[in-house]
Formats: structure tokens, sequence, C-alpha cells
């Protein structure tokens, strides 16, 4: 018999050539969680595992289901290691058919992952985390159906395959970014926000800014390497792409118009509703993108705290140190994107627009010179963080100096994000570290 020739001399790295693009099914109205007892029903759902926090318990979407169901209170903020093995343990004792999630970005994440390991009942939580945390392994079983409600206009957790947790013993936040690991449907229901504090919206809906941002300037798909030899091994976060630049790109607007909004006047529902959509348009924005150097140095900043500054972020009401999400997240905002600017000017220059609510074709947009942008960028960002209240900068939560060099460790094995910042150069070499260090020292202070 013959056999088929296998190709010889396989070409060198070869750049990406496709994008995919993969989004949860979302449901957008006020009121629609009351819908999600019929849904499961319809799936024909024989148990379902119910995902919350100890607040939302008490709320009534997590009541809402009369199908058999169990439910996992026990959700942290920031869930670390020891809370997704709390969460696993659990999950594969009730075998159930479907998850039902109901919460923040932390809750969703965690049943992504309670679902994923029920699945693989044997599998290592290190199997399927990022490389080079743990083995990024593909995912090739299907997931059991999970529905997400979505608390917080912020993380688009509902959206994505992508689930967050801190890695206590390393000081640092990775995950599981799979498509895989996806909700089959996002209920997005305007009323389940309404309930948060202040605080909360502001965090949450910086996380908004940001993926939107980071989307947006990642460098382009077809600039990643290597190319992936079989499809299940294309990641998640891909670089920007002409689908998900469009979700980007909306949901910044939204956010730059309506986050300071939301700030302002907690009973401005129709900001708030915004803000929701936003925040599942830049869930498939970068869902599909990827989020680069902003996240990257946000996992430090959280995981640091712990045992650094010990920051309570004013508003939460948690009794361990917390700087929100969001607000790691936009530390490093201002002088993120003075850096990225020159490696794509005109992506910049939209944003800048975007921010001074104006079209990039206007004569105060265009008169500024490519070399210009960061640095108009810079300040930008700056006041809009500052009209929201945010600490300006790593020293207003309590970092020093002498924290510049850990901050720099804890980002650098962050590669699957940090391959996706434009002009960073090799990462793990001289380069990456360097441009780490000048960033984080533009943070400090501002
Ligand atoms: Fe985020």
């Amino acid at each position: 018999m013959r056999k088929l020739a296998t190709p010889v001399n396989a070409p060198p790295i070869e750049k990406e050539y496709a994008f995919e693009v993969a989004a949860s099914n979302l449901r957008f109205g006020e009121g629609v969680t009351r819908e999600v007892g019929m849904d499961l029903k319809n799936m024909k759902a024989r148990k379902v595992a119910v995902f919350t926090d100890p607040n939302v318990a008490k709320l009534p979407p997590a009541k809402m289901t009369d199908l058999p169901f169990e439910v996992y209170d026990r959700v942290v903020t920031e869930p670390t290691e020891a809370s997704w093995r709390d969460a696993i343990a659990w999950a594969r004792q009730q075998d159930c058919s479907h998850f039902l999630a109901v919460g923040g970005g932390s809750v969703i994440d965690t049943a992504k992952a309670a679902n994923l390991f029920t699945v693989y009942k044997d599998a290592d939580l290190f199997d399927f985390i990022n490389t080079p945390v743990g083995k990024g392994l593909p995912i090739e079983k299907a997931l059991r159906p999970l529905i997400a409600i979505p608390t917080t206009a912020g993380t688009g957790s509902e959206t994505t395959g992508t689930a967050i947790l801190d890695i206590t013993s390393m000081n640092f936040k990775t995950g599981i970014a799979n498509r895989a690991m996806k909700p089959v449907l996002g209920i997005v229901d305007t009323l389940n926000t309404r309930s948060c504090p202040k605080e909360l919206h502001i965090s949450a809906g910086l996380d908004v800014l940001f993926h939107s941002l980071e989307s947006y300037t990642a460098i382009p798909y077809t600039e990643r390497t290597p190319r992936p030899a079989n499809p299940i091994l294309r990641p998640a976060y891909q670089g920007s792409n002409p689908v998900a630049d469009i979700f980007s790109l909306w949901a910044l607007r939204a956010t730059v118009k309506n986050l300071p909004r939301v700030a302002k006047d907690q009973g401005d529902k129709q900001a708030m509703q915004q803000m929701l959509l936003a925040s599942s348009f830049a869930g498939i924005g970068f869902g599909n993108a990827g989020v680069h150097l902003c996240h990257g140095i946000s996992y430090p900043i959280s995981g640091l705290n712990k045992t650094g500054p010990k920051w309570k972020h004013p508003g939460y009401a948690v009794d361990h140190p917390i700087i929100p999400h969001g607000v790691t997240v936009a530390l490093s905002g201002p002088a993120v994107f003075q850096f990225t600017a020159p490696s794509a000017p005109s992506r910049h220059r939209e944003a800048l627009a975007i921010f001074r609510n104006t079209s990039p074709t206007d004569a105060s947009i265009t008169s500024i010179p490519d070399s210009e942008i960061g640095a108009h960028l810079f300040e930008t960002i700056a006041q809009f963080l500052d009209g929201l209240g945010v600490p300006r900068g790593l020293k207003a939560v309590g970092y020093t100096n002498a924290d510049i060099p850990k901050l720099v460790q804890g980002t650098l094995p962050q590669r699957r994000v940090l391959d996706l910042a434009p002009g960073i150069g090799d990462v793990a070499g001289e380069d990456g570290h360097e441009h780490l260090t000048k960033i984080i020292e533009m943070s400090m202070e501002y």
C-alpha cells in the first residue's frame, strides 16, 4: 500500500494567516434573567450547578430555576488556586449536567474552571493553565453547557473562554484562555448591575476601557507567530483583526461616554445599560484579539499587593487587601499607550480622538505629528482616570520604587499577553525587560 508522502523540509516558523471568531451567544435585555429556567429546561438539563458568591446568592436570579440544582456560593473575589480547587472538588462530586454562573468575572471564571475539570476529572489544574506557568494543553473534549449571567459591567467573561486566577505561590495572576471554555449563552440583563456600589461600577468599567484599548492596539493577527500546525492550537488571543476591531472600537466609544456618567450618578440607568453592553462588546473584542501590557502588568500589581502595600480599595467589603482588577489594569494605562503609540500611530490617533470626543480627521488631531501621539494619549488617559477618582499611579496605592524589579519579574511570565504587545520586542530578552521597567517606572506617579 502506498503511504501518503509527508512533507519534508517543514518551513521555518511562519506567521499566522488566519483568524477565527468565537463568542458566546448573547441575549440582552431588561429583566431577561427570568428566562434562564426555561433555557435550562429547553437544554434538557438533568441537574444544574449554580455558581454565585455569598452576596449574589441572596439575589433573585440565583433562585430562578425549578430544576434540580445545587448551589456553590463559596466563590471569592479574585479567585486563587485554593478557591478553584475547592470549587473543582465540589463540582466533580456533584457531576451536574449543566452549569449556571450568576455573578461577576470571578464567579463566571470559577464556573468555567469547575466545568473543565469536571469533564477532565483526573486532570491537574496546571495541565491547562497558560504556558509557561502551566502546560497549556489543548482542550479536546466537549465541556458541559454553561450559561453565564453577569452582575457587573466589566470582565466580559460571559462571552469569552478566558478564566483568570491568582497563583498565590508566585504572586501573580494567570489563567486559562481557550475558546472551548466559553459559555453557550450569556444572559446580559441590565437589571443585574443596578445594585453595584459606585467603586465597583468604576473598576469594572475600567476593565472594559482597557479590554477595548488593548485589543484594538494589539499586534495584527498576521504578525503573530507561530502559525499553528493544527487549528485546535490557534490561541483565543490572536492579535487585532477586523472583527474584534469593530467590537473594541464600539466598546471604547461607549465606555468613554458612559463610564463618567455612571461614576457621577448611579441612578443613570441608560448609561448603566450602555456600560453592560460595552462590557460584552469588549469581551467579544478581546476574547478574539487579546489584551496586552496593561493586563500583563496588572497581574503582579494585584498579586504582590497581598504581601507588599496591602492596599484595601475603598468600597470593597472584603477583609483582605485588594486592588480591584480594573484599577490594577488602569494604573499603567497612560504609560503603556505612550509606549505602544509609535508602533501603530493611526490606531492610537483614533483612540485619542475618541477620548477627546472628536473625529480623527479633525484638525486638532491631524495636526499632531505621529511622534507626539503617545505623549498626548498619556495626558488624555491620565486625565480621564483622574476624573473617575482612580489613584494616580502605583505610589498612590502604596508601591515604591524598590518594588519595580519585582513588578517586572512578575510581568515577564505573562507571555500569552506580552507577545501581543506592539513594540515590546523579545519579551524574554534584554529589550523586553528594559521596556517593562521603563513603563512601570513611568506608572509610579503621574
Ligand atoms: Fe480584564
